[in-house]
Order: structure tokens, then C-alpha cells, then sequence
């Protein structure tokens, strides 16, 4: 297959584990006799210095001209503590997601075998735990009207979202379950909140096109709750944009550690494949980050394309790299000197020998 992926590495600790994502790519490339393309461009808080755009034109172009985007992460300390920014590095990632439509985001979360007891969760609590998120990405009070009163004491921001907007990201989660353990679980504020309460009455009416489903509901304070007490209840998630965003943060605690999580953001005509994690600026150009997210991230853009063989080659690679703790000092304590790129050349080798005995 021939595909040309756009690589957007981004900030912070972005473009040391994409790197790893590309060279695991490479690997699988050459391995499945594909032909991947990598064309790299800018976003976010380096975007803003090199072109004074969070997410310049030949960025976006790009994107719509490849089959797929590799995106790093997003995010500098020198906005975060400047409230009054009016241009910031998430801006570019916002508008990548809207404008490429990636309204369903999908975020895997599972706890290994080998990592029970890396999470400060009880090993009985997360053993066997496999949820998929599916999380809203373009509406929502990330996309609402925002205001700000002139005397700069009033704010607010709009939380809003159409029947068509729930439906889409719906029918997806719902699809997923079918091939899972059949389960949804809405998790919304619908004892609050009108838009939630759209949600719980789109769900429901979607709900009866599949009968193998079984649908649930949840407040979201109650989920948040349940996350940490029986994460084993959940198969599919479908939740709004900001209860996604924050209930899967705190999912990544059943893995060990955030830099476990891969996601895909795909819509009717693109798709992006980011990990979950931040830009972690203080572990930059330290080669310390985990670049696990960002090649379970690379394995979900294959499955996208139904390389399933590859993708399978992928994740059984990070499996025996956590198995032997040829990993970054996050979940690797004892062994504190695996850096972000012998973790990758690991995983590239095994997937150059997949028979070699000394790898199995
Ligand atoms: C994520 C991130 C982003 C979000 C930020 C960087 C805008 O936290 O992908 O989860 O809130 O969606
Ligand atoms: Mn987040």
C-alpha cells in the first residue's frame, strides 16, 4: 500500500516520540513491502514562533493533501502561565480538528499484563480492564461562542451541540461495541445540563438500530467514580467533547502511566492519529518521554487502513517491550535508563525479526 503520511510533531517532547512512530513505520514499511511517505510541518507553539500561526496554511494543506497526519503533541509553559495570550499553540490543534471535521476520537485503554502493578490502582481492579473511549471532538464548549466582558470580570464560553453532531460520533461508538462486548455507556450531566439531555435522547432513539447493544447511563461525576472503583463495567464510552477529554486522562491511570495512550481522530474524509499525552515540557530533548502512545498511535492509523497484520506486529512489539522493561523511567522505575529512542530501536528491531528467538 502507498500512503503519504503528514507528520506534525508539534511541541515539547512532540518530535522525539513521533520520531520513534516513523521509524516503527519504517520498519513495517519495508517489513509488508508498503511505501510510506513522511512529509513534516508545523504546529502549534512552534508554529507560532517560526510563522506567527498556531496552524499556518501549508500546515493545513498539507494535511488535506496526505492520507493520513502523525500528530506529536501541542502546548508551552510560556502560554499556559499567560492568561491574556491571544494566540496559543492549542489553537492550531483545535482547528486541525474542525476543520478536517475529526468529530469521533477514539481512545483505547487496557491495562497490561506486565504493568498490573505499575498503576496505583489494585492489581484486582484493572486486571483484564479493556475500554474504548469514543470521545466528541469538534463541538461542545471547546467550540461555543467564548466572551469576555470589556471590564475582563465576566466570562463565559458556550456549550453547544446538534442532533446530526451526537448522531455521528453515536452510530461510530455504537459500531464498535458490536465488535466488542456489545456494551455503551453515555456518560453525560443530563441531571444539569440541556445539552446532555439532547445526548441521552439521541443515544436512546440511535440505541434501537442496535439491538445486540446494551446501553447505560452515567453522570459523569458518578463516572469519574466509577473509573477508579469497577473500571472492569465499561466496554465503549461515548461521551461529549471536555467529559472525554478529562475522563480518559484519568483512564490512563489503569495503564501506568499517560504515556501508554494512543488515540485516533477521524471523521467522514481525514484522519489523525495523536497520542493522548501532553507536550511534557520538562522532559524535552531529555529522550526520557514514553514513545509507546505515539507508536500505538502509528499501529491505529495501520488499523485504519486495514493493515491489520501490521498493526498486530506493532502492538505485540510494545507488548514484549514492557514485558522485558525496555521502557522510559515512567513505568520503569528499577530500570531508569531506558531512553525514548532505545525503546523504539527495540520495538524497530523486533519488527525487522519478528522469529528471532531471542526476541520471543
Ligand atoms: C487532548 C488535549 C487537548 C484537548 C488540548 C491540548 C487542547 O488535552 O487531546 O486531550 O483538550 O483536547
Ligand atoms: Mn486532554
Amino acid at each position: 500500500m502507498k500512503l503519504q503520511i503528514a507528520v506534525l510533531p508539534g511541541d515539547g517532547i512532540g518530535p522525539e516520540v513521533t520520531n520513534q512512530a516513523i521509524k516503527v513505520l519504517k520498519a513495517i514499511a519495508s517489513e509488508f513491502d508498503h511505501t510510506f511517505k513522511f512529509k513534516t510541518a508545523d504546529v502549534g507553539a512552534v508554529a507560532i514562533d517560526n510563522h506567527n500561526n498556531p496552524l499556518p496554511d501549508a500546515t493545513l494543506k498539507l494535511c488535506k493533501s496526505s492520507d493520513a497526519i502523525l500528530f506529536g503533541a501541542i502546548g508551552h509553559p510560556k502560554y499556559d502561565n499567560d492568561p491574556s495570550a491571544k494566540v496559543r499553540p492549542e489553537q492550531g490543534l483545535l482547528k486541525l480538528r474542525k476543520e478536517l471535521e475529526l468529530f469521533a476520537n477514539i481512545r483505547p485503554v487496557k491495562a497490561y499484563e506486565s504493568l498490573l502493578d505499575k498503576s496505583p490502582l489494585k492489581r484486582h481492579i484493572i486486571k483484564g480492564v479493556d475500554i474504548s473511549i469514543y470521545r466528541e471532538l469538534t463541538g461542545g464548549i471547546y467550540f461555543g461562542k467564548k466572551e469576555l466582558s470589556e471590564d475582563g470580570n465576566v466570562a463565559s464560553d458556550l456549550c453547544e451541540y446538534s442532533r446530526e453532531e451526537i448522531e455521528r460520533v453515536a452510530h461510530l461508538a455504537f459500531e464498535a461495541a458490536q465488535s466488542r462486548n456489545n456494551k455503551v455507556t453515555l456518560v453525560d450531566k443530563a441531571n444539569v445540563l440541556e445539552t446532555s439531555r439532547l445526548w441521552r435522547r439521541v443515544v436512546t432513539e440511535i440505541a434501537k438500530q442496535y439491538g445486540d447493544v446494551e446501553l447505560d447511563f452515567l453522570f459523569v461525576d458518578n463516572a469519574a467514580m466509577q473509573m477508579i472503583l469497577n473500571p472492569k463495567q465499561f466496554d465503549v464510552i461515548l461521551t461529549e467533547n471536555m467529559f472525554g477529554d478529562i475522563i480518559s486522562d484519568e483512564a490512563s491511570v489503569i495503564g501506568g502511566s499517560i504515556g501508554l495512550l494512543a488515540s485516533a481522530s477521524v471523521g467522514k474524509k481525514y484522519a489523525m492519529f495523536e497520542p493522548v499525552h501532553g507536550s511534557f515540557p520538562q522532559a524535552t530533548n531529555k529522550n526520557i518521554a514514553n514513545p509507546v502512545a505515539s507508536i500505538l498511535s502509528a499501529a491505529m492509523l495501520l488499523e485504519h487502513f486495514e493493515l491489520f497484520s501490521e498493526a498486530q506486529l506493532v502492538k505485540l512489539a510494545v507488548e514484549k517491550s514492557l514485558k522485558l522493561h525496555i521502557s522510559t523511567p515512567d513505568i520503569n522505575s528499577k530500570y531508569d535508563n531506558v531512553s525514548t529512542s532505545k525503546v523504539g530501536d527495540f520495538i524497530e528491531d523486533f519488527i525487522n525479526n519478528p522469529g528471532d528467538t531471542n526476541m520471543n
